[in-house]
């Protein structure tokens, strides 16, 4: 008969083979290690990562507990988008069908400051999040000005470095900036702009654009390349001029949508074949097609420390079906960097009553 009652017994491991075991898992163990210091960049100190990125951007503006590490300074607002359905040919997308989708946005200035006078760069920049009934969001960041200064993550790396103090002074090198342009001239449409660009005195007025290239595609699966901009529907000439003084546009933004709801056009901008579709700093020809595919509006604000904006990150990547991103290399800069900077400030957020005060000062 056999006997059930006790489990069959295994003959003990011998060093040897206890030995190979172990380096079996050590073996593991170093590859994953290695792995994610290769993603970190520890074996490649001259690659360009997502923490050098944000790095230069600390170095340049300062740390600001809890607060972005660019566009640091700015206002939540809350609305909703209308579709014409004008675009609905040309992507699958919900937002492009739907009557209404609901909106969390953000204006800023573009500079890592929090407490940077709003005259103190001409570029104004508004961020969306749209969250479709199906759940799928879309997330844009767009800047005020119509292309940027680079099309590469490592010439925004050199930029960024170019405006670094210099441990002689203290201060950054007054000749870094002009030799960097120098030595970059894919950065002349976006000067050739700078020169008229002046700080305007509202959000309100500005004309915001994706600057970055993106594809939709339909329901036959054909894609299709644009960028998009939000038009201001009321035009108006107090916005022109920035007023004396350093924080002038939450005020004025404030006081405008107390009065009624605010809104703006979403022109999608159709490619041509043969436009640069992976070059943020070349701008298309004029006379492309235009869509109007629906209005903004935006009905409240919410203070930046503890509106519903602070903890969204608006990574231009997340994208519903029916937008993708092109191959252009700022967007995956973009997605990695802002994925570290949001680690940083939202693992900081405690220390934000220390500066709501800070800012009180
Ligand atoms: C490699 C290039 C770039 C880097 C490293 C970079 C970096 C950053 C960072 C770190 C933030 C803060 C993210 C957060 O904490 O949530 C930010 C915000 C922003 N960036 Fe960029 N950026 C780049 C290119 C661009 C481009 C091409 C645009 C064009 C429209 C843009 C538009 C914006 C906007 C609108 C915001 C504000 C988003 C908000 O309100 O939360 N950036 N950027």
């Amino acid at each position: 008969m056999v006997d059930r009652s006790s489990p069959p017994t295994r003959p003990p491991l011998s060093a040897a083979s206890l030995v190979f075991r172990l380096a079996g898992i050590a073996v593991v163990v170093a590859v994953v290690a290695g792995a994610f210091a290769y993603v970190n960049g520890t074996f490649d100190p001259q690659r360009l990562t997502p923490k050098k990125l944000i790095n230069v951007l600390e170095t340049n503006n300062g740390v600001h507990p809890g607060f972005r590490r660019n566009h640091s300074k700015g206002v939540c607002v809350i609305g909703h988008f209308e579709s014409s359905s004008e675009a609905r040919n040309y992507s699958t997308a919900q937002v492009f069908n739907e009557e209404r989708t609901p909106v969390v946005g953000r204006f800023a200035l573009p500079a890592g400051n929090p407490y940077a006078p709003d005259n103190s760069v001409p570029i104004r920049s508004m961020a969306l999040r749209f969250t479709q009934a199906n759940g799928q969001q879309w997330r844009t960041g767009m800047n005020s000005m119509p292309v940027f200064p680079v099309g590469t993550p490592e010439a925004f790396y050199q930029f960024q470095q170019a405006q670094s103090p210099v441990p002689a002074t203290g201060k950054p090198d007054p000749a870094a900036v002009p030799a960097f342009f120098a030595s970059h001239p894919e950065a002349i449409p976006f000067l050739t702009w700078v020169k008229t660009a002046k700080p305007s005195a509202s959000y309100v007025t500005e004309t915001y654009n994706s600057v970055n290239a993106f594809y939709l595609v339909n329901s036959a699966g054909q894609r299709q390349a644009v960028r998009w901009s939000m038009v201001p529907v009321a035009q108006d000439a107090a916005g022109a001029t920035a007023p004396a003084g350093g924080d002038f546009l939450e005020k004025d933004l404030v006081q405008r949508i107390a009065a009624g709801p605010l809104r703006w056009q979403l022109n999608i901008t159709l490619a041509d074949p043969g436009d640069p579709v992976n070059d943020a700093s070349k701008p298309w020809p004029d006379g492309r097609k235009v869509l109007n595919a629906g209005t903004l509006v935006l009905e409240s604000t919410q203070p930046q420390l503890n509106g519903e904006c602070r903890d969204i990150n608006y990574d231009p990547l997340v994208l519903p079906a029916g937008i993708e991103g092109s191959d252009d290399p700022l967007l995956a800069a973009r997605s990695a960097g802002y994925a570290s900077s949001y680690l940083r400030r939202t693992s900081e957020v405690s220390q934000l009553p220390a500066a709501k005060q800070e800012a009180q000062q």
